[in-house]
């Protein structure tokens, strides 16, 4: 196994990702009946995110957050759906990539979820 080296790279990730993250029993219905995906536009905007991340290419525009709180308000989030897209996210890494890059993407979705559920106010583990 290698590392994450390109957008080749990453389209392999992502479309692997997106794959398991549809099928999910606590997530997928996020991306087929909250937001049906169209996902030959998805695909590449995802793919241009984690390109800005990793090779600072500057493609990706911004508004993530937005998108996130339309769903959030459609079908609210609850820290389980964060922990398994996580889950999610971190398995596929690891079962294709290996090396830095592949450690900064996990590290960064862990950094940015967190972010995202302190914006929308799914606090955690408080009773
Ligand atoms: C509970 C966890 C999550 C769910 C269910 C989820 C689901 C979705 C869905 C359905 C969309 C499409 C929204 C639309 O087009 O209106 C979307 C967009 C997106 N998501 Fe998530 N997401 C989650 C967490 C995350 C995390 C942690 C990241 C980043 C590390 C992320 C990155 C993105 C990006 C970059 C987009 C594209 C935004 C754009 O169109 O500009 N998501 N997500």
């Amino acid at each position: 196994m290698r590392d994450i080296r390109n957008k080749i790279d990453l389209e392999k990730l992502v479309k692997t990702f997106y794959d398991r993250a549809t099928k999910d029993d606590l997530i997928g219905h996020y991306f087929t009946s909250v937001i049906p995906i169209d996902w030959d536009r998805h695909i590449p905007i995802i793919i241009s995110f984690w390109s800005n991340i990793l090779f600072n290419s500057g493609e990706y525009k911004g508004g993530m957050m937005y998108k996130h709180m339309n769903l959030n308000y459609l079908s609210a989030f609850e820290e389980k759906h964060f922990d398994r897209w996580l889950a999610l996210w971190n398995d596929t890494v690891d079962q294709l990539f290996v090396g830095p890059q592949a450690n900064e993407v996990k590290y960064r979705a862990k950094t940015i979820a967190v972010i995202m559920q302190t914006k929308l106010g799914v606090f955690r583990g408080e009773d």
